[in-house]
C-alpha cells in the first residue's frame, strides 16, 4: 500500500517537472516576432506533450467579434472560423471571463462544431476545455484544446495548467498589439512626411516659369519625369539644380520610393566610394559591421548625386559601371548587387573643360549626359526674379509675421539691374534680410543688402584700374597668338611683332600656361 503511495507522488511529481517543461517550450514559442506562428507553435506543443488532440486560440477583432487565429489538428485550419460575443462555448468563455469545461462534448447541445475535426476523430469522444486569455482584466480571446474522455479526468488541474499558458499569450499578444501600434504610428508618420515632401517639390511651388528659358525647364522637369532616363542639371550655384532634382522625383512613378542625395563635394576622396556602394564588414580599419551605400538605399527610388564634377577618377569609373551595367559591389564585397536607381546629376563645374584637363572622364561625361537641363543664371531671367522676389517675400513675412505687402518701386529697380552672382539662393537671402530690416509695410531700397546699394554701378559698369585693364588686355592677347601658334612662343612673338625673349617674360609672370595650347 504504501510503495503504491510513493509510486504516485513519483508519478506527480514527473508529470509536474513535464508540465514546467512544456511552459517553458511555450514561453519561448512565444518569443518570435510572428504572433499567428508563435500561437500555432504553442498548440504543437500543447498536442505533443500534453495531449491535445486539437487545439483553438481565438482573439477578440476590431469588430468585437471572436476570430479564430491559431488551429492545429483541425481538418482545414485555413478556414475563417468566427463567433459572436456569447455565441458558442468559446464565446461565452470570452464573455464571462471564465474558463468552460465540456466533458462529453457529444452530450452539450451548446457546442457548435464550428472549428472543424479531423474526420478521424470525429466519431471519438472528447473532452473540450476552453480558457479566456485576460489582458487588463478584459477577456480578449480563448486558448480551447480537445482532450480524448477519460471518465476518471478531473478538470482542475488542466484549467490552472492552461490558465497559466493563456497568461503567456496574453502577454504576447499585448506586445504583439503595441508592436503593431507602433508600425501604424509610424507608417502614418511616415505617409504625412512624404506628403508634406511631396507638396514641398511639387511643381506648383518651384516660381517662376515666365521667362522663356525656365519655361522650358519646367516642360522639360515634366518630360523626362516619368521616364527613368539618367538627367544631368547644370548651371551656376543657386539657381536651384536641387529644387528642379526634387521636382522630378517626386513627378515620377518612384516618387514614393525615396530619394537620395550625396554631396559629392562634400565628401573626402577615402569616403566616397563607401558612401555610394556601401562595405562589408572587415572591409578596411573600422568596418565593424556591414553597411548600405547610398545606391542601396535608394532602392527603387533617385539617387541624387550632387556636385559630380568633384568626384575624383578612380569613383568615376565604378560610377560608371553602375551606368552601364546596373550593377556593383559593396567595397570589400564579392556579391553583386542589382542597382534599381534612377539617377540624377547636378553640377556648376564647366565639365567639358574637365574633361579637356583630363580630370573628368569622357565615357562617363556621355553617360551622363543623355538628358541634360541648363538651368540659366538669375539675370538672364528678369521675367522670374520678380515672380521670385515676391514669393519670398510673401515666405518670409508670415514665417516671421511682419506685415509687410509690397516692394517699393526704387527697391525693384535695385533689384532688376543687379547681377546676382549667387542667383536665387542670393535674392532669397536678400528678401529675407529686407524683411527681417523692414519696420514698416513696404520693403525700401535700404532695406537690400549693401552689394546690391552700388549696384546701378557695380553690376553694370567694371572699375577697374587702368593698369589692371592693360595687363587682362595683354594676357589676352598672348595667350590668342599661342593658341593660334599652337603653343610656339617663337611664332607667336613673330605674330605679336615682338622677340620671343619678352613672350617668355610675360608667359612667366602672367602664369600663362602655354602647354595648354600644344596639340
Ligand atoms: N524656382 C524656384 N522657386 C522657389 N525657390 C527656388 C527656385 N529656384 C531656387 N530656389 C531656392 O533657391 C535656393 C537654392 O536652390 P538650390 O539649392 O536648388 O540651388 P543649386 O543650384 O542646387 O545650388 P548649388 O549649386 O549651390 O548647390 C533654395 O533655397 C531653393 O529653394
Ligand atoms: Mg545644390
Amino acid at each position: 500500500m504504501s510503495t503504491n503511495k510513493n509510486v504516485g507522488s513519483t508519478d506527480a511529481r514527473l508529470r509536474e517537472a513535464q508540465r514546467l517543461s512544456t511552459l517553458l517550450d511555450v514561453s519561448q514559442a512565444l518569443a518570435g516576432l510572428d504572433l499567428k506562428a508563435s500561437l500555432h507553435r504553442v498548440l504543437e506543443i500543447l498536442a505533443a506533450q500534453y495531449g491535445a488532440v486539437r487545439g483553438l486560440v481565438s482573439l477578440v477583432d476590431a469588430d468585437g467579434d471572436l476570430r479564430l487565429v491559431a488551429a492545429d489538428g483541425t481538418g482545414d485550419s485555413a478556414r475563417a472560423v468566427r463567433y459572436r460575443m456569447g455565441e458558442g462555448i468559446t464565446g461565452r468563455a470570452v464573455q464571462s471571463g471564465k474558463p468552460i469545461v465540456v466533458p462529453r462534448v457529444s452530450r452539450e447541445p451548446a457546442f457548435l462544431h464550428r472549428a472543424a475535426r479531423r474526420p478521424e476523430l470525429a466519431r471519438q469522444e472528447l473532452s473540450f476545455i476552453c480558457v479566456p486569455i485576460v489582458l487588463s482584466r478584459r477577456a480578449v480571446g480563448a486558448l480551447a484544446i480537445d482532450v480524448t474522455f477519460d471518465p476518471e479526468r478531473t478538470f482542475n488541474r488542466s484549467v490552472k495548467f492552461l490558465g497559466i499558458v493563456a497568461s503567456m499569450i496574453a502577454q504576447a499578444v499585448k506586445i504583439h498589439r503595441l508592436i503593431e501600434e507602433d508600425k501604424r504610428r509610424l507608417a502614418d508618420e511616415n505617409a504625412h512626411l512624404r506628403q508634406e515632401l511631396r507638396e514641398r517639390y511639387e511643381m506648383s511651388n518651384m516660381v517662376g516659369g515666365g521667362s522663356g528659358p525656365m519655361r522650358q525647364i519646367y516642360e522639360q522637369v515634366a518630360q523626362v519625369a516619368a521616364s527613368n532616363t539618367t538627367v544631368l542639371i547644370r548651371g551656376e550655384s543657386g539657381t536651384g539644380k536641387e529644387l528642379i532634382a526634387h521636382a522630378i522625383h517626386y513627378n515620377s512613378l518612384r516618387a514614393k520610393k525615396p530619394f537620395v542625395k550625396v554631396s559629392c563635394a562634400a565628401l573626402p576622396d577615402s569616403l566616397i566610394e563607401s558612401e555610394l556602394f556601401g562595405y562589408e564588414k572587415g572591409a578596411f580599419t573600422g568596418a565593424e559591421s556591414r553597411k548600405k551605400g547610398r545606391f542601396e538605399l535608394a532602392e527603387g527610388g533617385t539617387l541624387f548625386l550632387d556636385e559630380i564634377g568633384d568626384i575624383n577618377l578612380a569613383t568615376q569609373v565604378k560610377l560608371l559601371r553602375v551606368l552601364q551595367e546596373r550593377e556593383f559591389e559593396r567595397v570589400g564585397g564579392t556579391e553583386t548587387l542589382k542597382a534599381n536607381v534612377r539617377l540624377i546629376a547636378a553640377t556648376n563645374k564647366d565639365l567639358e573643360k574637365a574633361m579637356a584637363a583630363g580630370s573628368f572622364r569622357e565615357d562617363l561625361y556621355y553617360r551622363l549626359n543623355v538628358f541634360t537641363l541648363f538651368v540659366p543664371p538669375l539675370r538672364e531671367r528678369k521675367p522670374d526674379l520678380l515672380t521670385l522676389a515676391d514669393h519670398f517675400l510673401e515666405k518670409f513675412a508670415r514665417e516671421h509675421g511682419r506685415p509687410i505687402k509690397r516692394i517699393s518701386t526704387p527697391a525693384i529697380d535695385m533689384l532688376a539691374s543687379y547681377h546676382w552672382p549667387g542667383n536665387v539662393r542670393e535674392l532669397e537671402n536678400a528678401i529675407e534680410r529686407a524683411v527681417l530690416m523692414c519696420d514698416g509695410e513696404v520693403i525700401h531700397g535700404h532695406h537690400l543688402p549693401p552689394s546690391l546699394q552700388t549696384a546701378e554701378a557695380s553690376g553694370t559698369v567694371t572699375r577697374v584700374s587702368l593698369k589692371d585693364a592693360i595687363v587682362a588686355y595683354e594676357k589676352d592677347l598672348i595667350q590668342d597668338a599661342l593658341k593660334t601658334t599652337r603653343g610656339n612662343r617663337a611664332k607667336a612673338a613673330r605674330l605679336l611683332d615682338t622677340t620671343e625673349r619678352i613672350i617668355n617674360y610675360k608667359v612667366r609672370t602672367y602664369d600663362i600656361d602655354a602647354r595648354r595650347f600644344r596639340s
